[in-house]
């Protein structure tokens, strides 16, 4: 029987479907990790304390974002985390620079914002144009208003486990992960992907002493032998390859929690806007075998922005 998307986000009648067959049996207590309300509640938290810091006469936070060129999901990406300020109060600022920018012309805006102490946190979103390098352009933000914490200094903190900033798509897992109470402690985690954006730092994160944390960790990436089998034994698996629905249910086992990091535009000629996003799990028959699933769109992405907020309200914080 074929299980949709709506019957598994819905949980509906599950039993009536499946009776107590043993394959449905984590269909029936299969739980969404719903990425927008964990997100919410992190805002709405957010909202709270700003408002509480007006009442004391300090400034609000203040992020600042820079995109260069106009790369369509980038646009979406920063157009969300801009708005994400306004929802909770925050000042933002975004500056466009054209896709021929000089990186010179990158560095002297970013080193004026290191030097004004209006501004909390500052990002340049990801992929650069070729010409640009990223190393570069991070290192030139200064580690203490560094919110996406992909600066060095903040990497080598976070491996360390000094206090730092760390990662917002990593760090949204995390709070996703402590939101939703999911046991971690001796698990098995695998994965997927070493970027330093998601699959080194979550690695890190997993494996260290806390909760959620505590967990034994192994990195899979483009030169892994034995995926799936790999896989097949991990309890938790955060899949963050960036290629559609790549984590196919033969690769899972029977109650394992699936973080799903992929958000891919796919071509779709009934959307709108020409699109739809896909995740790097096949959802509609991997959640059914699944203990946790997340959704794509609604679960990474959201609490990537409120990760983000957080951050940025830490690093105002810390200079107040
Ligand atoms: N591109 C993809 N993810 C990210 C992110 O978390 N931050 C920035 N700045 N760029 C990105």
């Amino acid at each position: 029987m074929k299980v949709t998307s709506t019957d598994v986000r819905n949980k509906i009648k599950c039993r009536e479907l499946f009776g107590n067959h043993n394959d449905a049996s984590y269909l029936c207590s299969m739980q969404i990790l719903d990425g927008k309300k964990a997100a919410q509640a992190i805002k709405d938290e957010l909202k709270i304390e700003v408002a509480r810091m007006a009442v004391e006469g300090k400034k609000a936070p203040h992020l600042v974002a820079i995109l260069v060129g106009n790369n369509g999901a980038s646009e979406t990406y920063v157009a969300s985390k801009v708005r994400a300020c306004e929802e909770v109060g925050f000042k933002s600022t975004l500056i466009r620079f054209e896709e021929t920018v000089y990186k010179i012309r990158l560095l002297e805006e970013i080193e004026k914002l290191n030097n004004d102490p209006d501004v909390d946190g500052i990002l340049v979103q990801l992929p650069l144009p070729k010409h640009i390098s990223n190393e570069d352009v991070i290192k030139a933000i200064h580690p203490d208003k560094d919110v996406d914490g992909f600066h060095p200094v903040n990497a080598g903190k976070m491996i360390q486990g000094i206090p730092s900033f760390i990662p917002a798509t990593p760090y949204g897992i995390m709070l996703l992960l402590e939101h939703y109470k999911v046991e971690t402690e001796g698990k098995h985690a695998v994965v997927i992907g070493r970027s330093n954006i998601v699959g080194r730092p979550i690695s890190i994160l997993l494996s260290s002493n806390s909760n959620p944390g505590n967990c034994t960790v192994t990195i899979c990436h483009s030169h892994t032998h034995n995926l799936k089998e790999i896989c097949l034994s991990a309890d938790i698996i955060v899949a963050a390859l960036g290629k559609p629905e790549t984590v196919k249910a033969d690769m899972v086992k029977e109650g394992a929690a699936v973080i799903d990091v992929g958000i891919t535009r796919v071509p779709d000629a009934t959307k709108k806007s020409g699109f739809k996003l896909k995740g790097d799990v096949a959802f509609e028959t991997v959640a059914p075998k699944c203990s946790w699933i997340t959704p794509v769109p609604g679960g990474v992405g959201p609490m990537t922005i409120a990760a983000l907020l957080k951050n940025t309200f830490h690093s105002c914080k810390m200079k107040n």
